[in-house]
């Protein structure tokens, strides 16, 4: 039997090439090999989200990029969280089994709490038995995530441990998958590429909009005049070089150490490749916008067959919980 593979990614909207290269490229391979299962995790989105009015249309074109870019909803599991609420009342049991010092010392609510201290919420602490309870609720084996979510995962891995010897074995241990590109760095050449330090080139931008954005990065800032040679070691847009021409990263190399191109020539070839790379991703894209209902279709079903394992899960974790009630009526 095929593994289980469960990964969530809170719904930021239109993805970035960043996303495509850290996560989104990872899950169309993986459906080769695993049954995927891939949500939409709206309700962990609450826990940082004052403003919710975005939220929606968010995830409605997060979900039009990840179909776009060939997530299956035939063979793989697409869901929003919300929308299979068992996922709620296992968060609820497993935070029976919980010290709330394994919470307290995460670097993630540490790092959150600092970052909004007038919105510490309760559910920013729960957040890691939030995220376990989408990945055992599915009883997923592998979990594809980027370094920063290690933390949450050993966590998670505490969790079923704890339950499994308190109550009889329902989970197995979820494994965590490093992604390939662990972390792809945003135009600025500083921060990792995201949406809120605005360095980011989306999927579904056009030919010129990814032209314009190109032209704003930084690159080898050693290299202040043409004739300087330059050094793609260091240069964040030769790591994208390598991404999207990977045919001619190598040319690309040289003739920058040797000053033969300059960093616009550069960007310019990278832009194309860029483009080209997601010419057909841009096409699909396109044409779905156009078929909503081919996109409620994917949700409803892909919520129904995600439902149709939580219910089976969640009853044996109620029953080795002794929630099952024991009626009388029917005693002679
Ligand atoms: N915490 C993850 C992130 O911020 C998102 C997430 C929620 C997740 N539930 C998950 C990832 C379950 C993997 C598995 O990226």
């Amino acid at each position: 039997m095929r593994k289980r593979v469960f990964s969530g990614t809170r719904p930021t909207g239109r993805q970035h090439i960043g996303n495509y290269l850290g996560a989104l490229q990872n899950y169309v391979e993986l459906q080769e090999e695993y049954d995927c299962i891939y949500c939409i995790v709206d309700i962990h989105a609450l826990t940082t989200l004052e403003d919710t009015d975005k939220l929606q249309e968010n995830i409605y074109e997060m979900m039009l990029d990840w179909l776009a870019v060939g997530l299956d909803p035939q063979r793989s599991i697409l869901f929003i969280q919300s929308h299979v609420p068992e996922v709620m009342e296992l968060y609820t049991l497993l935070s029976m089994v919980t010290p709330l010092n394994w919470l307290l010392r995460v670097p993630t609510f540490k790092e959150k709490a600092r970052l909004q201290p007038h919105n510490v919420n309760y559910g920013l602490v729960g957040y890691p038995v939030l995220m376990t309870a989408d990945i055992v609720l599915y009883k997923a084996e592998v979990v594809p995530v980027g370094e920063d979510q290690l933390p949450h995962l050993e966590l998670a891995r505490e969790i079923a441990r704890r339950f499994n010897s308190l109550f009889g074995h329902v989970f197995p241990e979820p494994q965590a998958k490093l992604t390939p590109f662990p972390l792809v760095l945003g135009l600025d050449g500083v921060q990792k590429m995201s949406k809120s330090y605005n360095n980011d080139i989306e999927m579904a931008a056009t030919p010129q909009q990814i032209l314009e954005r190109v032209m704003t990065a930084v690159t080898d800032p050693a290299r202040r005049y043409r004739s300087d040679s330059g050094h793609p070691e260091v240069c964040n847009v030769f790591q994208l070089q390598q991404s999207f021409n990977p045919l001619r990263a190598e040319e690309i190399s040289t003739a920058c150490r040797s000053a033969n191109i300059g960093c616009v020539d550069c960007k310019e070839l990278l832009a194309q490749g860029i483009s080209s790379a997601l010419e057909p991703f841009r096409e699909k894209r396109g044409a779905l916008a156009a078929k909503p209902h081919y996109i409620e279709e994917a949700l409803s079903n892909g919520a129904g067959r995600a439902e149709a394992i939580a219910r089976e899960t969640l009853g044996e974790v109620k029953e080795k919980m002794g929630l099952v009630w024991a009626s009388r009526l029917d005693l002679p």
